[in-house]
């Protein structure tokens, strides 16, 4: 009998298919039906036999309608499995890991509560916001990297002399471990946003990237608010092509157009949220840290 099946929701569909392949395990497909008035139905059609289950279902937006939909195949699925692991390639509230101003909830903290309560005994996230983030859900979870796949893809692009660029100094990790397999330079620039209009600004003085491709390195793009005022300062110092790297392309309402427009060549990013971007497959990855 198969170690796991693989459940996908309606956010992570291909994803999990492709990942219960990789695994050889059997896989179970679910249906949404979204009412008028919002409410959606939630239909697994198979019961899953006895093994480990795996549901696959990314909370990128519509953030809560996704999550709602992970908690309701979970409560489903523990009924016949006590090991329920979630996978949720792009997870969703993880930027709201800390009190920044007064009063503020830390809801990532909040949605560890409610998978746990769900039945997650285990959660497998790709390439989380922070560290931070990873501690308050306050299950026993495990974060992936999607920066080797990332690099594998970029590698085989004609780039000019490129540099790595992180657009602030809290990316800075995972931006060095995407130039060190490039084996490229590195800066990183210094990024404010202001907490309250969540407006950002480049703090860097001048860098030294006259006629070299740049490839600027995060985890994720929202608004593109970062991405176009790092690239409209890195212009300036008369860079040569932009390209940008992510794991979690939101590209929330026209973030794509704006960004195009400030001047970036291309985006690639990976299928924790399908959509034109997602060039990159992170079910490999997955599934190594499964099995
Ligand atoms: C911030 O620390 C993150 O790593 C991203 O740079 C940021 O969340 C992207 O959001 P936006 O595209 O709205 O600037």
């Amino acid at each position: 009998m198969a170690k796991f099946t693989v459940v996908g929701g309606d956010s992570s569909s291909d994803l999990a298919k492709r990942i219960a392949r990789k695994i050889k395990s059997p896989y179970i497909k679910t249906e949404k039906k979204v009412f008028p008035d919002g409410e959606s139905k939630i239909t697994i059609n198979q019961i899953p036999k006895k093994s480990i289950v795996v549901v696959v279902q990314s909370t990128y937006p519509p953030v809560d309608s996704n999550l709602l939909e992970l908690l309701s195949i979970v409560s489903k699925v523990q009924k016949f499995s006590s090991k329920v692991y979630a996978v949720i390639p792009y997870m969703g509230y993880a930027r709201q890991d800390r009190e920044f101003l007064g009063g503020e909830i830390i809801t990532i903290g909040v949605v560890g509560k409610l998978l746990k309560a769900a039945g997650v005994k285990k959660i497998l996230t790709v390439d989380i916001h922070s560290k931070l983030a990873l501690k308050e859900l306050r299950i026993s979870s495990e974060n992936v990297s999607a920066m080797e796949v990332l690099v594998k893809h970029f590698k085989k692009m004609k780039m000019k002399n490129p540099v790595v660029v992180s657009p602030d100094l809290g990316g800075k990790e995972r931006a060095v471990k995407f130039s060190e397999l490039l084996k490229t330079d590195f800066i990183a620039l210094k990024k404010q946003r202001d907490r309250k209009t969540g407006k950002v600004k480049i703090l860097s003085g001048k860098v030294d990237v006259k006629d070299r491709d740049l490839i600027l390195v995060d985890d994720m793009i929202s608004t593109g608010g970062s991405i176009i005022k790092a690239t409209q300062f890195l212009k300036k110092q008369k860079c040569r092509r932009v390209f940008v790297a992510c794991t979690h392309a939101l590209l929330v309402n026209d973030a794509a157009k704006k960004i195009k427009n400030a001047g970036v060549s291309q985006i690639i990013s990976t299928n924790t949220i399908p959509g034109e971007s997602a060039k990159v497959d992170v079910s490999k990855v997955i599934s190594d840290a499964l099995k």
